[in-house]
């Protein structure tokens, strides 16, 4: 897929102020800092569309990118940052639940970890909680740049083998790079499919 326009659209305190669900949506979520925001600029080829930043917890809305005037890219705020309050917490988690339970257009959400740790627990509560609700998701690898091959590919080896201690089936994964623009030709054909399907649907 060819990306001829990416324009930010509004960043959203909670779904119902949301952009209305009529264009198939992505969202990509994932811990502070894994490269969501980086990733997102990656993709649309636009290094200033979304806000990134070596600080965790840039992002603190739902921010709305509206790609080819046809669907969204959809930028969430990250977690596990240290410096947060019980509160914040509990708002973060309350948003962005609501928004992967109720936003209807949500095809797909992109669930971002960095490709050089171990799994770590609150990303794998996150997946087992798309996993109990069976939402649809893809596993990204980020930062893969920053490893050798030999040490990415343990490093993937180690999550799957993980992951198989709960899973039948294997979810989607792509290993991915803003610097390299790897695993971007791979989410727009995931994007692609899922938005035919979308608009076969209206049909
Ligand atoms: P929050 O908005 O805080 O949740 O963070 P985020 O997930 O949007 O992360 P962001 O894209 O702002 O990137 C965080 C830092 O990681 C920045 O310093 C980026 O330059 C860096 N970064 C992001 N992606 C990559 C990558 O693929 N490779 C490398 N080497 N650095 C990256
Ligand atoms: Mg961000």
């Amino acid at each position: 897929m060819i990306i001829h326009t990416a324009k930010f659209v509004k960043s959203s305190p909670d779904y119902r102020k949301c952009p209305e669900p009529k264009k198939p949506e992505y969202a990509f979520i994932g811990r502070s800092n894994v490269g969501k925001s980086s990733l997102i600029n990656a993709i649309t080829n636009n290094r200033k569309l979304a806000k990134t930043s070596g600080t965790p917890g840039k992002t603190q809305l739902i921010n709305h990118f509206e790609i080819n005037e046809e669907w969204y890219l959809v930028d969430l705020p990250g977690y596990g940052f240290a410096k947060i309050s019980k509160v914040m917490r509990a708002k973060w988690e309350k948003m962005i639940l609501d928004y992967l339970f109720k936003r209807v257009n949500l095809m797909n959400t992109f669930i971002l970890v960095d490709a050089r740790h171990e799994p770590q627990k609150l990303d794998i509560e996150l997946i087992e909680w798309f996993g109990a609700n069976q939402l649809p998701f893809t596993l990204v690898f980020t930062k893969s740049d920053k490893l050798t091959k030999k040490r990415l590919n343990d490093s993937l080896q180690r999550y799957k083998n993980y992951l198989k201690q709960d899973w039948e089936e294997l979810p989607a994964m792509i290993v991915s790079s803003a610097i390299d623009k790897l695993g971007v030709e791979e989410i727009l054909a995931q994007i692609e499919a899922a938005n035919q399907l979308f608009f076969e649907a209206q049909k």
